[in-house]
């Protein structure tokens, strides 16, 4: 059972998930607040048999890392987990849980990890952010992001540090033009109404902006007014969208597209060639810092002109396009196939001729006919948070490539993928964190393997 009275509680370091770790009579406990160095006042809120969770009350003593914070909505919000830590010591904590990882679940001690390459801008770095409408209790809304732990819950954000002023301004217009014209706001609880998402990507080398507006199916109210003033009032607006989805999910992507003003896409400038973003395609979300990660995985992987690439996980084909003019010849997989049609784009964009793509899961492009026989020098998996499919591992093991270059958004599911790569006649050379995501508990890295026989 939960205890009734607050207990003080060491704060001793900070988990992989943004929670701080302390202990009580010999128990982790893991709290929502409080940074290492820290005395916190906590109320337990959960006890298992292993751990407990506490919800801190008052910070008793503050260590000297502890900074004021410079969001009003930190302590609500659930994006800036460390935005009250110093950079240097987020910095510091993600190389450690990258090592931590590596040790504790991939079984790599000793591993060379160079230092996390850190962030040039601390804030304003996102390329994209989504904001959610939610009907509250009094029947009139918020817009805004996840309260921190809620999956059920906005907040009315008025400013976020992450993507750009002009985004915060955006927020507060569209909120303002829904509440004036009364346009229903989608209520998760029944499913009614129109507005679920408003999501917004802006070219931070090109400053075009693209407004996604994520509604229930059917035609977007007030659509020419709408339209007409937000451009007015934004000129930096390129193009609006509206995706339509009937889906219960919470989940801000249509299963139909209504292009309501512009081309329909934006564009970026990445290492000095440009790529078409639209709505629904994945594209790093810190531009100027996906650059510095790529630039990571080229200097680890040093290609050569002889090389032949494969690209897994290629999404709309960012680094194999970057990597084109170094090497031979490219193959890039993917399973979206509006991700393959952006990918084949952006190619003819950088007039790149010595490229192809191939849609479907790696595991079973890796199996077709598609790329039977075919041997590959090197070969670069992205693949999202969960890691490796263990049927995708086995065929790439079979590929038996040189070089072996792999780009993580998830330290654990990496080093547990890590630890099944170097029993398979691979050697694991080196590993660079790369920071993604500053004041946010997200960890980016490459690393290289090389084959050994
Ligand atoms: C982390 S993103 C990497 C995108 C790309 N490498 C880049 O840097 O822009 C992961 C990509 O894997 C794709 N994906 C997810 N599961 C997949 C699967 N089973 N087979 C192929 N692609 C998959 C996603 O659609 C997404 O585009």
């Amino acid at each position: 059972m939960p205890d009734k009275e607050p207990v003080q509680i060491e704060i001793e370091d900070l988990a992989f998930d943004g929670k701080s770790v302390g202990h009580l009579n010999g128990k982790v406990v893991f709290c929502d607040r409080g940074l290492p160095g820290e005395t916190v006042l906590a109320r337990i809120t959960r006890s298992r048999a292993r751990y407990s969770q506490a919800a801190v009350e008052e910070i008793i003593s503050k260590c000297t890392d502890r900074r004021e914070p410079v969001c009003p909505h930190v302590r609500q919000c659930g994006g800036c987990t460390w935005q009250d830590l110093i950079y240097a010591r987020q910095l510091a904590c993600k190389q450690q849980q990258v090592v931590a990882c590596l040790e504790h679940i991939g079984g790599l001690e000793n591993t060379d990890v160079a230092a996390i390459r850190p962030c040039e801008s601390e804030f304003f770095y996102r390329n994209k952010m989504e904001f959610s409408f939610h009907v509250r209790p009094d029947n009139g809304f918020n817009l805004g992001l996840h309260r921190r732990g809620r999956f059920d819950d906005i907040f009315d954000l008025t400013e976020c540090h992450l993507q750009s002023d002009l985004s915060n301004r955006i927020v507060a217009w569209t909120r303002e033009f829904v509440r004036s014209r009364e346009i229903p706001v989608y209520d998760v609880r029944d499913h009614t109404g129109f507005m679920r998402f408003l999501v917004i990507r802006e070219g931070k080398r090109t400053g075009q902006v693209l407004v996604n507006l994520v509604t229930n199916v059917g035609s977007m109210p007030f659509k020419d007014i709408l339209v007409s003033s937000m451009c007015v009032e934004f000129p930096q607006v390129t193009t609006i969208v509206q995706n339509q989805t009937a889906k219960k999910a919470n989940v801000a992507v249509g299963e139909s597209e209504e292009i309501l003003y512009g081309p329909g896409y934006i564009e970026e400038e990445m290492c000095g060639l440009r790529f078409r973003i639209m709505s629904n395609s994945f594209f790093q979300t810190n531009s100027r810092q996906a650059e510095v990660l790529y630039e990571t995985g080229f200097e680890l992987l040093q290609p050569v002109s002889t090389d032949r690439l494969l690209d897994l996980y290629c999404g709309t084909g960012t680094i194999g396009i970057l990597a084109a003019s170094k090497v031979a010849e490219v193959i890039g997989v993917e399973l979206v196939p509006d991700a393959i049609e952006i990918a084949r784009k952006n190619s003819a964009l950088n007039n790149i001729g010595n490229i192809a793509f191939f849609q479907g899961h790696v595991k079973d492009v890796l199996n077709s006919d598609a790329l039977a026989g075919q041997a590959f020098d090197a070969v670069v998996v992205d693949p999202p948070r969960a890691g490796l499919h263990p049927r995708a591992m086995k065929r790439l093991m079979r590929l038996r490539s040189d070089k072996l270059l792999y780009i993580s958004c998830n330290p654990a599911t990496f080093s547990r993928d890590a630890r099944h790569i170097v029993r398979q006649e691979y050697s694991l050379h080196r590993v660079i964190p790369v920071d993604m995501f500053p004041q946010t508990k997200h960890i980016e890295l490459a690393a290289l393997f090389q084959r050994t026989k």
